[in-house]
């Protein structure tokens, strides 16, 4: 029987949220992620048997059957790296959609993160755009947290700040980024409104809270977290100075050109 603790996608999933916290996205329990996984490949580790069931407190009937590793509620990514099986988890929807059946993980009798809304209704999201689409990410990284308090929410505004910050900001999120204004976290109200962002792009700041990022590994997604939090410390650093230089749009458009992506439409002037 294969170890769980050696598979490929836990081992990354360990890498991952210890990097997390090493950029400082994740202060005591911040953030989650949860991690589309092979249901069928779960057998070649042994987990078929539900441990427990735990209701989730809202509906996804299109993930049943689906299964996804995702990190426990209230659990610090520092820690993760030190007992994996405490802090993550692996659940498979249940038939009935509402139902999270424990194949694995959360061994102190926690529970998937809070953020469990916000996450499945998000993969409905990313996956009708995107079948590939397999990660989605939070986090609260200080730069696009102090961003949303100094920045217009407009989210179209937001985007376009953000792109002129860098040149490669173009080439790694031509899709833009979503806006919330603040809501209560932690309710299915939030999730519907993040998975709603979630069908138009990848990204979706959570103002004075942190963001999302959705993508088709934990690389991928870490990545654009990353691009837009420079991008947001750069518009920090010079946002009370007198700016003499930017990129225009029309060279925004020549890096969209020759980097073969597609800007969000109507929001380059
Ligand atoms: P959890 O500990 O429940 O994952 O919550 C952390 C968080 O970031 C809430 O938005
Ligand atoms: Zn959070």
């Amino acid at each position: 029987m294969k170890d769980i603790l050696n598979a490929r996608f836990t081992v990354e999933m360990i890498r991952t949220v210890t990097n997390m916290y090493a950029h400082g996205w994740d202060e005591r329990n911040g953030g989650n992620v949860s991690l589309l996984l092979d249901a069928a490949e779960l057998e070649d580790y042994g987990l078929v048997k539900t441990l427990r069931t735990i209701p989730m407190g809202f509906s996804a009937p299109s993930l049943a059957g689906k299964a996804f590793m995702v990190t426990g509620t209230g659990k610090y990514f520092k820690n993760v790296q030190y007992d994996p099986e405490l802090n993550l988890g692996i659940i498979r929807i249940a038939r009935n959609g509402c139902d999270a059946e424990l194949l694995w993980g959360y061994s102190d009798g926690g529970k998937f993160t809070s953020e469990l809304p916000a996450h499945l209704m998000s993969h409905v999201s990313r996956l009708a755009a995107d079948p590939k689409n397999r990660v989605i990410m939070h986090c609260h990284p200080n730069n696009i947290l102090a961003m949303s308090f100094v920045h217009k929410l407009d989210e179209r505004e937001f985007t376009r700040s953000l792109w002129r910050m860098c040149t490669e900001c173009m080439v790694v999120f031509p899709d833009g980024v979503s806006v919330l204004p603040w809501m209560l976290c932690g309710t299915n109200e939030i999730g519907i409104a993040t998975a709603e962002k979630m069908r138009a792009n990848r990204l979706t700041v959570w103002a004075q809270h942190g963001i999302y990022g959705a993508g088709r590994d934990l690389d991928e997604t870490f990545g654009l977290i990353e691009t837009v939090e420079k991008a947001a410390e750069i518009y920090m650093k010079i946002a009370h100075l007198p700016v003499l230089n930017t990129i225009r749009d029309d060279e925004l458009r020549l890096i969209a050109k020759h980097f073969g992506v597609t800007p969000r439409d109507g929001y380059l002037d």
